[in-house]
């Protein structure tokens, strides 16, 4: 008995001493022997795409600033399920990292900005970065009259996926509207073929989803509205995207619960799904898997619509290697850093000059879009609502993905609205 709980002491030593290197609790230990100094960069990219395009950046880091070890601090669960907490414990403990992924948008609040976050504001202005931002992203970017993080991409949330075997072998076209999408699902369903894949394990997929959704039964105003209050959450339009939701459930893979995203998108590689409803990270983790079979389009009803987010990078105040992170979040708003990093990340650059040819055709068609198609804000990754709100909104559809109660889903987002500023 004595013997074993030493050998336990000794396991949870070894993992608490582990765990402590690869968080960078002990940053100059990792590097120890190195005689190199560090810059710890934390984030939540560890599905294939997102990794190798962080990856990708880190190597230009490299190449420009070789006396530097990168401590690379992820944390794994999509759209910062489990990333976002552990940060504001080690900002608010004194133990930041030395930059960190922020969406660009209101998520910063959550972050108590002033307190913990250094301002770009002179980064900005030397480097000339306000100049090759556009102007809708630089808005967003901006809270309280400072800038708080680099922007490294731009990703599309309401993006459609589907196996274009499976449509051809049904001569089915890609549904472009809710009625021909239940008409192909129920055709799919007959053959044995998950008409819609999802994996809610991480308990944000269904919000994001339902995102999509309300776009489609709002309009880019109207959606816009939810999140300023000019929109109420009781509006018949929101019951409406509920009823939707709620007749794709049984469209879906029995086993949602339990997968991630990227789980369920395996579903379209292995040619059992036919739709995937996911932001254009997958363009990325299809790319990884060098899985060629997709093809993709606005989620119904929401052509002309771009629902968007932005990854930036930001500095904490009292980062430990501090010239180092700001070297970084410059490599990180650079044409090499952007043109390494979003053909493998799935997301087009922030700037505006970067070579096209660099990118697969799905992201070419992005670019397009981006350029002429309306610009709402994402409220799962973080543009559009103060996290405390687009917490709530996520839980209320994660619930909402088992049980189906429309009424009651609906009175309960009137009343997150109503606690935070929405109508
Ligand atoms: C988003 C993030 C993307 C991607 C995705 C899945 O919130 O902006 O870059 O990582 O989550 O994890």
């Amino acid at each position: 008995m004595r013997k074993l709980s030493i050998g336990v002491i000794s396991v949870l030593l070894g993992v608490f001493l582990a765990v402590g290197v690869f968080a960078g609790g002990s940053k100059e230990a990792a590097a120890g022997g190195t005689g190199k100094s560090t810059l710890e960069i934390f984030s939540w990219w560890t599905a294939g795409g997102e990794a190798d395009g962080l990856n990708a950046m880190f190597d230009i880091y490299r190449s420009k600033y070789p006396g530097v070890e990168i401590i690379n601090a992820t944390v794994a669960g999509g759209a910062g399920t489990n990333a976002k907490a552990v940060l504001a414990t080690r900002l608010a403990g004194g133990d930041p990292p030395d930059g960190f992924q922020l969406h660009a948008g209101l998520e910063v609040e959550k972050y108590d900005p002033e307190k913990y976050i250094m301002p770009l504001d002179s980064l900005y202005a030397s480097e000339g970065l306000d100049k090759v931002f556009p102007k809708d992203l630089l808005t967003l970017l901006k809270y309280k009259g400072h800038y708080w993080g680099v922007p490294a991409n731009i990703h599309r949330a309401n993006v459609m996926w589907y196996n274009k075997k499976v449509f051809a072998d049904n001569n089915l076209q890609p549904p472009k509207t809710w009625d021909d999408f239940f008409k192909v699902a129920d055709v799919f369903k007959s053959k044995g073929i998950i008409p819609l894949v999802i994996g809610t394990k991480e308990g944000w997929e269904a919000g994001h989803t339902f995102e999509t959704i309300l776009i489609s039964t709002l309009g880019a105003d109207g959606y816009r509205g939810l999140w300023t209050g000019k929109t109420s959450w009781s509006d018949a339009k929101v019951t409406q995207a509920l009823q939707i939701f709620k007749r794709l459930l049984p469209y879906v893979n029995s086993d949602y619960s339990a997968l991630t995203w990227d789980q369920a998108a395996q579903y379209l590689v292995d040619n059992k799904g036919a739709m995937h409803i996911m932001g254009d990270w997958t363009d990325g983790w299809f790319t990884s898997k060098s899985y060629k079979g997709y093809g993709w389009q606005p989620v119904p009803g929401t052509a002309g619509i771009y629902d968007a987010l932005s990854d930036s990078f930001a500095v904490p105040k009292g980062a430990k290697h501090e010239q180092n992170a700001l070297n970084w979040v410059k490599v990180v708003g650079s044409k090499a850093g952007q043109e390494a990093f979003n053909p493998k990340k799935g997301s087009i650059p922030a700037r505006t000059d970067c070579n096209p040819a660099l990118f697969n055709d799905y992201l070419q068609s992005a670019m397009k879009d981006w350029s002429t198609d309306a610009i709402v804000p994402s409220v799962v990754h973080g543009a559009a609502a103060v996290e405390k709100w687009a917490t709530v909104y996520k839980d209320i559809l994660n619930t909402f993905a088992t049980k189906g109660d429309v009424a009651s889903t609906q009175q309960a987002l009137l009343q997150a609205a109503k606690e935070n500023g929405g109508a």
